[in-house]
């Protein structure tokens, strides 16, 4: 099989392709990234080594560029990744998210009509179904839940949902889509909460909580996520939909404090800023239908999760102080430069 991964040079992305390479050894992953601030090459570093792994640095809306690695690979299963995922960096500048999140999304479907591949995952969030309160623990998101976005990043994945379902009954594209809660685990980068808070923490420098700290996300270790997508896009039914996640519901100010405490840092550096505009409040996700179908649970406790990940925070230190210094972008160029000028 070929697997053609959208975005690996991101936090999820990268993990998948760790996980593809390792549980299938006959395999070939295939890789396409545009690298932008968030896709950084070191994270592959180890995968490149691999002879059955390809990197292409290429932007999913370059039909062309696009069109041309699948001409070369004939991928089996296409999974996309690829989007604009920071919710905050949304409210600032919306139209990066509708073209990536949505035309690339396009783009990447028609690709994988034209060469017939068995397989378009589309790699989806639990941010479609909008928040739930704060006073209703009975509600979680299910699959019939109706979508109803708060962000520019939400209302962008949405309607690339909405795109692969139309792609998958007008033309028939044997799609699959997972929504996840939020992850958590290696190559996270360090603009979302957790790895702020562990890099930032291990600074002496405040760890800023937005708003009371009373919201809540659903934590899911991202390897569980990376075995959720591995089942739905060989063994998931096409055209379904799946929702992802391990009922590990937490406040920010309870996984603030969790790494302050895994990390021996004060409580002190917590420092209350002012709220994001149209900050859901809760997510929590109801993964009955893919464990029913699939079997599926997720094996990593949030403590131990937490730990691992403070763990390799400390142990990969210039992954992320390269970083917070820029350098991370210098390493295409040093390792592909010659090889793009040739
Ligand atoms: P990320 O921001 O860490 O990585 C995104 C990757 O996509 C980067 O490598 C970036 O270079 C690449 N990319 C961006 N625009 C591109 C383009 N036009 N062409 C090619 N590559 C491009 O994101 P992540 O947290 O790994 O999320 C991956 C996917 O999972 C996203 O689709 C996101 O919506 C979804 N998701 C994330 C979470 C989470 O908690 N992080 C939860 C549920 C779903
Ligand atoms: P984030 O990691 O951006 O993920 P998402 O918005 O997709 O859930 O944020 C997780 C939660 O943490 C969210 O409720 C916003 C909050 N948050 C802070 O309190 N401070 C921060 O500096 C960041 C980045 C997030």
């Amino acid at each position: 099989m070929t697997v053609l991964v959208t975005g690996g040079a991101g936090f999820i992305g990268s993990n998948f392709i760790y996980y593809e390479l390792e549980h299938y050894p006959q395999d070939r992953v295939i890789c396409l990234d545009k690298l932008t601030y968030a896709g950084n090459l070191n994270s592959l570093k180890k995968a490149l080594e691999n002879d059955r792994f390809r990197f292409e640095k290429v932007d999913i809306c370059d039909r062309e560029a696009v069109e041309a690695v699948f001409a070369q690979e004939h991928p089996d299963i296409v999974v996309n990744f690829a989007a604009e995922s920071h919710v905050d960096r949304s409210v600032e500048d919306p139209g990066i998210f509708l073209r990536t999140n949505i035309l690339g999304t396009q783009t990447m479907m028609d690709a994988s009509r034209k060469y017939q591949v068995k397989r378009y995952h589309q790699v989806s969030t639990d941010e479609v179904y909008g928040d739930l309160p704060l006073d209703r623990p009975d509600l979680f998101f299910r699959e019939d839940t109706p979508i109803h976005t708060s962000s520019p990043y939400s209302a962008s994945k949405a309607g690339a949902d909405l795109l692969v379902l139309a792609y998958h009954r007008t033309f028939g594209l044997p799609v699959s889509i997972t929504r996840c809660s939020n992850n958590y685990g290696p190559y996270h980068f360090p603009e979302k909460l957790i790895p702020l808070m562990i890099t930032r923490a291990l600074a002496d420098q405040s760890l800023p909580v937005y708003g009371t700290g009373e919201n809540v996300r659903d934590w899911l270790y991202v390897e569980d996520h990376c075995a959720a997508i591995d089942l739905v896009m060989r063994k998931g039914r096409e055209g379904e939909i799946y929702n992802v996640g391990g009922h590990n519901e937490r406040t920010n100010l309870d996984v603030v404090k969790t790494v302050l405490k895994e990390l021996g840092k004060p409580e002190s550096l917590i420092t209350y800023v002012k709220d994001r505009p149209g900050h859901d409040r809760r997510y929590a996700i109801d993964p009955t239908k893919i464990h029913e179908e699939l079997g599926w649970l997720p094996k990593t406790r949030f403590d131990d999760g937490i730990h691992a990940t403070v763990q390799w925070y400390l142990q990969n230190e210039s992954w992320w102080k390269d970083i917070l210094a820029g350098d991370y972008q210098n390493y295409y160029e040093h390792m592909y430069g010659k090889r793009e000028k040739a």
